[in-house]
């Protein structure tokens, strides 16, 4: 190996010392180098709709090559603002309002870049999905944290409006929620907004699970709420629903004021998404209604099966209605740690998943879960199963 360039006295900056790198994509990489199942990261290890591929092919076959508009191609824009018209009963002006991002990864931080000052504070729900404490010090706030209860990972209303000061600018939520499957009902997104309403705060809503829920739950945006459109952000993309995380195309809808400080962000970050895939976008956000019907009762099968292998193997599983995650309680192997217990699996099972601890402020309140993905094939699940009922009680 090259001996690596660079001098270890030369400094780099605070923000980069306020986080580790991500644990999900490091267990990814622990999966490879042991062959391990991989069911940590949340991609699907299946293929994506062949329509969409195909208009992929197409449009770069049809030279759709060149940078497109900074903030997205027209038509995708469109179909954008037509899917969120249909699902919220919202109307929104394609030309202002959406603005397509390099994933809901960019989508969330050009959004908080665009709406938060240094010195003030984001209110986030956990356990929480690993990017959205980094995105709050990448902005220079500070994140404050309302914690989500087992079973049900419910919330003290209370305990929500105490998190929220004269610094507060945006809460960030997450339904269907990751890493715990909740679907917030239209209570609790009523509390949270009534909440909000009284604030100068955005809700900056992560919607990317808005296909996946089960048990009958629905799938409510904050933005169809009596005049939340207002003041809510909402990001989503092609990553989960069309099982295309590799593309990296999302988009936010916002009002136009804050669209054009958002867009603003997003250029100067990245320039634009790639142009070919957004216009495979459009294919794909026109699929007709039976592909998102099939697309949920597909995971829902892969989540029953899941529950029934993780309960077998003594595992407590907080059931998701919604998202391609399992978490589980692992009190009942006697391990000291959620860290412990996950390298355990990878280099003894051979099943790789995430540590608990990495979606809480403090690593204590996770050290007795992990958390399983289920986007996977039949087979995969088949092999995990395998490996999982040699995991000693
Ligand atoms: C809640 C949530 N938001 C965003 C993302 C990433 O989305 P994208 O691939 O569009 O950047 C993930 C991926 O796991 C996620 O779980």
């Amino acid at each position: 190996m090259a001996t690596p360039i660079g001098d270890e006295r030369l400094p780099i900056s605070r923000k980069s010392h306020q986080f580790t790198e991500s644990v999900i994509r490091e267990m990814t990489r622990l999966a490879m180098e042991y062959g391990a199942v991989n069911l940590a990261q949340g991609f699907p290890d299946f293929p994506a709709p062949t329509e969409v591929k195909e208009a992929a092919v197409a449009a770069i076959r049809g030279d759709i090559n060149q940078y497109a508009i900074t903030w997205g191609a027209r038509d995708f824009r469109s179909a954008i603002a037509d899917q969120f018209a249909e699902t919220t009963g919202v109307a929104v002006d394609p030309e202002q309002q959406v603005t397509v991002c390099c994933g809901a990864t960019e989508a969330m931080i050009s959004s908080l870049l665009a709406v938060v000052n240094p010195g003030e504070e984001v209110v986030i729900f956990e356990p929480f999905y690993e990017n959205y404490g980094p995105d709050a010090i990448i902005c220079g706030a500070a994140p404050r944290f309302v914690r989500l209860k087992p079973p049900d990972w419910t919330f003290d209303p209370a305990e929500l409006a105490a998190a929220f000061s004269e610094r507060t600018r945006a809460l960030i939520l997450n339904s269907p929620h990751n890493p715990t499957g909740k679907v917030f009902s239209r209570e609790e997104l009523e509390a949270i907004a009534e909440i909000v309403r009284g604030t100068n705060a955005y809700v900056v809503t992560d919607e990317i699970y808005q296909y996946l829920v089960y048990d009958g739950c629905r799938h409510i945006s904050m933005a169809a709420l009596p005049s939340m459109a207002e003041r809510t952000i909402t990001i989503n993309g092609l990553s989960k629903t069309y099982s295309v995380t590799g593309w990296r195309v999302g988009y936010v809808v916002a009002p136009p004021q804050t669209s054009r400080a958002i867009r603003k962000m997003h250029d100067f970050l990245t320039v634009g998404a790639a142009a070919p895939l957004q216009q495979a976008g459009v294919t794909a956000l026109g699929l007709p209604r039976g592909y998102y019907r099939k697309l949920a009762a597909d995971y829902l099968t892969r989540r029953d099966r899941m529950l029934a292998v993780l309960e077998g193997a003594g595992f407590g599983c907080y059931k998701p209605h919604g998202a391609y995650y399992i978490m589980t309680d692992i009190s009942s192997f006697g391990f000291a740690s959620d860290i412990e217990f996950a390298e355990y699996l990878i280099k003894s099972i051979g099943v790789a998943v995430v540590p608990g601890s990495s979606f809480y402020s403090d690593p204590a309140l996770g050290c007795q879960q992990v958390r399983f993905a289920f986007c996977k094939t039949q087979a995969t699940l088949d092999e995990a199963a395998k490996r999982l009922s040699k995991v000693k009680k």
